[in-house]
């Protein structure tokens, strides 16, 4: 047994190996595997939905077309109990519950039930051109798949998935890869995460009065909608590059990066936004989703040349809720390379002539910069 002493959950005794954990050694690794069993579990939106959060407020605000969906636990300690029943290793000698390992183990399903969210909602809005006769039906089942993602980003997934590592570090057992599902699900709540850190500390990052850093982001359902509508065009192949001006807490750059063979950059203004970027990044690498060399951050101004050579990149992504004070795209059409493709939630008003128009993305515009400046349509 290894005696890392790192990582693990908050105020838990020191690990040592001992006599005792020796003897455990093989429920230490039944344990190990049904922790990581249930850690593909908390990635499903429906298992949290159906086992942990069966109370249920949930409610129409006003019409049929919007829907509150509102979820409650039973109790921390129904939810324990809940976890538990999926980690019975835990319980199966009181010689093992007892060891070091044991401890952990116990204590490790203690901190997931006492992190656990008591009450989540969201509101579930359906377009205004949906028909009237469909809306309430469409609400209760769409509503449903909404709670799902967000108590899979609510949730402490990561937290979980980084003690469960020591876990499994102290007992030699070597956790299986993450699966999509789980791999989005850490995504997802360290988005949640982030942002809410980002909103406390970095207050400035809210201030539409001074109109030009404004942190926004469509969340990591848009990062996948987005990553998998351009694989899907061939537009992030092995080898193309990828660029997010103005990363932000680095959502989109880290979705794109988990999910396709492209190398990944993302250039953010902001030092204290760079820095959560970089940290999430650093993460998604210690839990094997991700390959350092396939990511770049660079902190600085995206409008200074010296900054990042735009002109490298096959794709660039831009978004702005301050448009244009924010982002002129004019000066990134000019500076991009010929065939490469623009998306952006805007259009650029005096290098228009330079791009042409093509289906969009993610509901986003995508525009690619012509190649005979002159000639082409
Ligand atoms: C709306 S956020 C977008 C975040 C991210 N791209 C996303 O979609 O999730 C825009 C970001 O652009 C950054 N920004 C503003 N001006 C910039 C500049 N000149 N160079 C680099 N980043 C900039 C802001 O600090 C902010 O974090």
């Amino acid at each position: 047994m290894s005696e890392s002493t790192k990582n693990q959950p908050d105020n838990l005794p020191p690990l040592t190996a001992s006599a005792d954990l020796a003897n455990a050694e093989s429920l230490a690794h039944a344990c190990a595997r049904q922790l990581v069993a249930l850690r593909a579990q908390l990635a499903d939106g429906r298992f949290l939905r159906e086992k942990i959060y069966s109370i249920d407020h949930s409610r129409f605000l006003g019409s049929t077309y919007r829907y509150l969906v509102d979820v409650e636990l039973e109790s921390k300690e129904q939810a324990r109990k809940r976890l538990v029943e999926h980690v019975p290793a835990i319980g199966l000698s009181e010689k093992y519950a007892s060891s070091p390992s044991g401890v952990y183990a116990g204590k490790l399903i203690d901190g997931l039930a006492h992190r656990l969210p008591r009450r989540v909602c969201t509101l579930y809005e359906l377009p205004q051109d949906t028909p009237a006769h469909t809306s309430v039906q469409r609400c209760l089942l769409e509503g449903e798949q909404a709670i799902g993602r967000s108590l899979v980003a609510k949730i402490p997934f990561a937290w979980f998935c980084a003690k469960l590592r020591g876990y499994c570090r102290f007992v030699d057992f070597i956790p299986p890869r993450f699966d999509h599902a789980q791999t989005r699900a850490l995504l997802a709540n360290m988005h949640d995460l982030s942002m809410n850190k980002a909103r406390t500390r970095f207050p400035e990052v809210w201030d539409t009065a001074r109109g030009w850093l404004v942190l926004d982001s469509r969340g990591v359902e848009f990062g996948y909608r987005l990553v998998e509508q351009l694989i899907a065009a061939g537009e992030l192949q092995q080898g193309h590059r990828f660029v997010d001006i103005g990363s932000g807490i680095g959502t989109v750059v880290n979705c794109v990066a988990v999910a396709c063979e492209a190398q990944v950059c993302g250039v953010e203004l902001h030092e204290g936004l760079h820095r959560f970027a970089r940290r999430e990044s650093k993460r998604l690498v210690e839990h094997g989703v991700l390959q350092p060399s396939s990511i770049q951050w660079i902190c600085g101004d995206a409008f200074q040349p010296a900054t990042v050579d735009l002109s490298h990149f096959h794709c660039l992504y831009v978004y702005s809720p301050l448009w244009p004070a924010q982002f002129d795209l004019d000066p990134i059409v000019a500076r991009m390379m010929p065939g490469s493709l623009l998306i952006s939630a805007q259009l650029p008003v005096e290098n228009l002539g330079l791009v042409r128009l093509e289906p969009s993305l993610a509901g986003m515009f995508a525009m690619r910069k012509k190649h005979n400046l002159t000639g082409e349509k």
